[in-house]
């Protein structure tokens, strides 16, 4: 869609914002990228995935090039593993049914998260006990400046809760075409104890899961909580969770005994940003167009034709409302783009 010679990239934010780009291509191939990333006037572009975990603040001045990069293969195998490769561009969830139904087990726990493959180590994205880096092989990268290919494995990667050196010392320096994942093929490890996971499958009958099971049942979590991106604008999470010193977790239990709370380390405890955002009268309040969900307060949505500057005025707002009530500050998951 153009406007002015510009391209629109609402159908390319999962928030649905319409904002434009002066220059805007779409790769399907690395060599094409390779070619691309040398062309001059793709120099800063914006690298694009599925748009599922950042919001536009406003107009880009600089170029897009968006990542389609299909294919999905077993790489190699021994008896007990397959390395499954899968092309930046493809959806991640379609990934997750190919190995369910290809019986190779590690990523059941983490269907429907929205977005593709590419972006999946950038974040070290994790849902219901599962982080990619718990399967990560390695990824293949395409060094923006020089065009050089390289391999990253995990140590490289240096992945921490949602985090990973593609969000610190490397950003913006390479593009990842491709993703390489340990899964097993037999004797799977299910991990059901997180959230309402095993309840979930009790209700559906089942009393020895399969990595089927295991998704099916992740699936109708999902879809119970998280708004449906094609129908109402959001990306997911769109703050972190909190770490904060225990001793801090300490005083905020004794006025809120019933404040969920998870063990991280010796010094730091995690409280869920969901519960705080709720407990300062967030979740499911609207402000014109905007809001947090009301099935899951961590999700902000959009719910009209909101800009994106209007969504994190309104991030703003819920953050400086948990600060003053709780003294923490938010911290956004979603990159924001200006
Ligand atoms: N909670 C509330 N109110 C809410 C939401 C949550 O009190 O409105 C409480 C819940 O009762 C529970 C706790 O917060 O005690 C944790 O909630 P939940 O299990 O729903 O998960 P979360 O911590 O809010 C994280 C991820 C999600 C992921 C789920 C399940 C982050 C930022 N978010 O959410 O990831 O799906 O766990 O594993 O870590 C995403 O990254 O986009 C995303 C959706």
């Amino acid at each position: 869609m153009k406007k002015n010679n510009t391209v629109s990239l609402q159908e390319y934010n999962t928030f649905g914002v319409a904002v434009s780009t002066p220059l805007f291509v779409e790769i399907k191939s690395s060599l094409a990228l390779q070619e691309k990333l040398k062309d001059e006037a793709f120099k800063d572009a914006l690298i694009l995935g599925g748009g599922s975990n950042i919001l536009f603040l406003a107009d880009l001045s600089k170029p897009v090039i968006k990542i389609s990069i299909p294919g999905i293969r077993i790489m190699n195998e021994t008896e007990q593993i397959a390395v499954v490769s899968a092309g930046a561009g493809v959806v991640w969830h379609d990934l997750v049914m190919w190995c369910v139904a290809n019986n190779l087990g590690g990523i059941e726990n983490l269907s429907l998260i929205p977005g593709l493959v590419g972006a999946a180590p950038i974040q070290n994205i994790g849902a219901y006990g599962v982080e990619l880096s718990d399967v990560f092989y390695d990824a293949v990268c395409i060094n923006r400046k020089t065009g050089e290919s390289r391999i990253f494995n995990a140590e490289d990667c240096d992945f921490g809760y949602r985090d990973s050196a593609f969000k610190n010392d490397l950003k913006d320096a390479y593009v990842v075409t491709a993703v390489r994942l340990a899964l097993t093929k037999k004797n799977h490890r299910l991990k059901t104890d997180y959230g309402n996971v095993n309840e979930t499958l009790v209700q559906m009958g089942v009393t020895k899961p399969n990595i089927e099971d295991v998704a099916k049942a992740v699936v109708q979590i999902r879809t119970s909580k998280l708004p449906d991106p094609k129908k109402l604008g959001n990306a997911g999470s769109f703050f972190k969770n909190s770490i904060v010193p225990k001793g801090k977790c300490a005083r905020l239990l004794l006025k809120y005994p019933n404040m969920p709370h998870y063990h991280i380390d010796g010094a730091f405890d995690k409280i869920p940003a969901g519960w705080l955002i709720e407990q300062a009268g967030f979740k499911g309040l609207k402000k014109g167009k905007v809001g947090m969900h009301d099935k899951q307060a961590l999700v902000l949505v959009n719910y009209g034709t909101s800009s994106g500057k209007l969504l994190w005025k309104h991030a703003k707002l819920v953050m400086e409302g948990v600060e003053k009530k709780f003294g923490i500050s938010l911290e956004p998951e979603v990159n924001l783009i200006s």
